[in-house]
């Protein structure tokens, strides 16, 4: 048996005592009796008697091994022409303090804070901060509309939100204080203060009585001791794109995401303790919150905080100019940030300029890695590169080449074996499986390993809704796919209404909704299309009320504008285009699939159901108009 299949099967086959394996490797306040245990919902939780503390595992525990003076972060930004290092023990010293400040505005173990802030280090801190007194945190991604954060704000109910004045997007200065004051306006929860975090790029007037200065008021807290908190408190709520406008917030226990993260720093990246760790993300996914924040500190390495872009800033040779910088041994990003590079930089020339010695493999998730980016980056790099697939639910990777084990036959297309721990199956949608190669629902049998999410945020119906109820026994991950004879996964996308834009995970549901209620228009649906760069954009087909008379482009402009101010430049929605009718089941369902299959060039059937096929002759017209 292979070293792979064998720690594959005992995860399987003794969770318990495989995870209380793993769990060893943390530093507890109390050590777990209980491995796991089902809570009063009936969903199995991991180490629920454990008590710890993660920002403790994450920085404390090294400075007290006598870590304390190797470097723990390194921000990196092109867009500022900043760079700046932070020890172990100068990374700690200022979370400390910063979570006196929050303790001193009232913020204790279960209180919420939203954090909306651009990739600067003070990000890192405020989580870890958070993290310290046992409050839950809310990360927002900067790149979504005062709306977005609104709705965040609203479910989250925090006391504290912690901003800063901008944001830098390549050469665009981006305000965020009027977009935090607009959110906090149109929500019906106000936080009790807004931190600032001031930026010599544009300063923001604190003009409100709940407005703080961050540097002022942490220069003068006290520093705050780690509060322990029990494994299954909530380190974090991280709101994510469902079918409909509302986003679900998944909730993250402490000790279950300690534990994976720990155990997939080896496992999975094969990273050796004393390396350079570089997740070209946001802080506002969670590739960010795992791989730039969490799991390279609790695992003892240097993290990048990376503020810039794969290309234009300046050139598509930054991401190989940071890998050399700082001899990067594992870089983790997006397969849609590659293919930005390989646009700009087809022939590799930026590569061969920089020394890659140390990176040892390049790990790509957040959308399918497509084989002809996989093959550019291998040949460009000659560095072995690695798809992985996961979900923010999940919070780490659910199938990988899981290198620190065994390193397997990379397989164009696929994503590898289940990551010990899950055990994937594809079902049918009455939840028999299918055989190999059979298309059919992925789906994980329960129980999840530890870090997977036990709830959505105040709102545990939706995740029996959304993910356990349809086929009892499993989670669904509302992704399709199928495995091999040899028993490697491809995924193959959604089969709900989400898409994948740039690596960034958005609900044409909730486009749908912005769009639909413009007052010209009578419905609409929004399909995500095949794109080269950015993998998928969304594009809207939009049928106005009878009798409406409007100006075509206008109203495109209009919509185009809506979902901009609504979601966010992120949901790169450019094209709203008028149909006459769409084209729909006898039942009135939209065939949301087919008018996708038309938009990418495919062949496609008529469905059988279809009221009235012209209507697809009407699709056909206006795109190619
Ligand atoms: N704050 C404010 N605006 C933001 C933003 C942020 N944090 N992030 C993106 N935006 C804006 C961009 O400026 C752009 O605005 P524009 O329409 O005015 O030009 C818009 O949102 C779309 O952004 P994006 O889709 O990211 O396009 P881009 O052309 O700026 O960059 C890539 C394209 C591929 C280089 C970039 O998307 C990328 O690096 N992706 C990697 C994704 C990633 O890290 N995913 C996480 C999972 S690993
Ligand atoms: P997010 O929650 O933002 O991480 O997005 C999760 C979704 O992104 C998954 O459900 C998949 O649809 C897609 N995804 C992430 N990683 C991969 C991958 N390696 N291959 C295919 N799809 C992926």
């Amino acid at each position: 048996m292979s070293a792979y299949q064998q720690e594959y099967l005992k995860a399987q086959t003794e969770p318990e005592s495989f995870w209380r394996e793993q769990s060893e490797a943390l530093a507890w306040f109390e050590k777990p009796k209980t491995i796991l245990a089902n809570d009063e919902n009936g969903i199995e939780r991991w180490f629920p008697d454990g008590v710890m503390n993660t920002a403790y595992l994450a920085l404390d525990y090294h400075c007290e091994q006598g870590r304390g003076e190797k470097t723990a972060l390194i921000y990196d930004s092109p867009v500022t022409g900043k760079k700046q290092a932070y020890t172990y023990n100068e990374l700690r010293d200022k979370v400390a303090k910063i979570a006196g400040m929050l303790a001193g505005m009232g913020v204790e173990k279960g209180d919420r804070v939203v954090i909306y802030m651009p990739m600067v280090p003070e990000a890192a801190m405020a989580m870890l901060a958070c993290a310290r007194l046992g409050a839950i945190h809310s990360v927002v991604f900067g790149g979504f509309a005062s709306n977005e954060l609104a709705v965040r704000i609203e479910d989250a109910e925090p006391k504290v939100l912690m901003t800063a004045s901008c944001g830098i997007e390549v050469s665009k200065v981006i305000p965020y204080k009027p977009l935090v004051d607009q959110a906090i306006m149109d929500s019906r929860w106000k936080p009790e203060k807004v931190v600032v975090l001031q930026r010599p790029e544009c300063e923001a007037p604190l003009d409100n009585a709940r407005d703080v200065d961050w540097q002022t008021a942490a220069d003068a807290a006290e520093p705050h001791d780690c509060v322990p908190v029990l494994a299954t408190d909530p380190l974090y709520i991280l709101y994510t794109s469902g079918t409909t406008g509302k986003p679900k917030g998944v909730v993250r226990d402490n000790g279950g995401h300690a534990v994976a993260m720990k155990y997939s720093m080896k496992a999975v990246y094969d990273m050796p303790q004393d390396g350079v760790f570089w997740a070209a993300s946001d802080v506002g996914w969670v590739v960010g919150h795992s791989y730039i924040v969490y799991a390279p500190l609790i695992h003892g390495c240097t993290t990048i905080l990376y503020e810039g872009k794969p290309v234009r800033t300046p050139d598509p040779g930054a991401f190989w100019r940071v890998c050399e910088e700082y001899g990067v041994n594992i870089l983790f990003s997006a397969p849609t940030a590659f293919r930005a590079i390989k646009k700009e930089d087809p022939d590799g020339k930026f590569v061969g300029e920089y020394d890659l010695s140390k990176l040892t493999a390049i790990f790509m998730a957040g959308e399918r890695l497509d084989p002809p980016t996989l093959e550019w980056v291998v040949e460009k790099t000659a560095k072995p590169v690695i798809d992985h697939w996961w979900q923010t639910e999940t919070g780490w990777a659910i199938s990988c080449n899981p290198t620190g084990i065994e390193v397997m036959p990379v397989k164009a297309g696929s994503s590898t074996k289940p990551t010990p721990g899950y055990q994937v199956e594809i079902l049918n949608e009455i939840g028999e499986k299918v055989g190999a190669n059979q298309q059919g629902y992925v789906a994980l049998k329960r129980p999840l390993p530890p870090s997977c999410l036990p709830t959505v945020w105040r709102n545990h119906d939706r995740f029996e809704t959304g993910y356990l109820s349809q086929i009892p026994g499993y989670y669904v991950s509302g992704d399709g796919g199928y495995m091999d004879e040899d028993g490697y996964l491809f995924i193959m996308g959604r089969i709900d209404d989400v898409i994948n834009v740039a690596g960034h995970r958005l609900s044409t549901g909730e486009m749908e909704e912005i769009v639909g209620a413009h007052p010209a228009v009578a419905e609409c649906a929004v399909i995500g299309i095949h794109d080269e760069l950015k993998g998928q954009l969304p594009v809207g087909f939009v049928v106005l009320k009878d009798g409406v008379n409007v100006d075509e482009l206008q109203l495109a402009a209009e919509l185009v504008g809506k979902v901009r101010n609504e979601i966010g430049a992120v949901a790169c929605f450019k094209q709203a285009l008028i149909v006459d009718r769409l084209p729909k089941t006898r039942s009135g369902k939209i065939l949301r699939r087919t008018i996708r299959q038309i938009a990418d060039g495919e062949e496609y059937a008529v469905p059988s159901t279809i009221d009235d096929p012209s209507s697809l002759n009407e699709i056909e017209r206006v795109l190619h108009r």
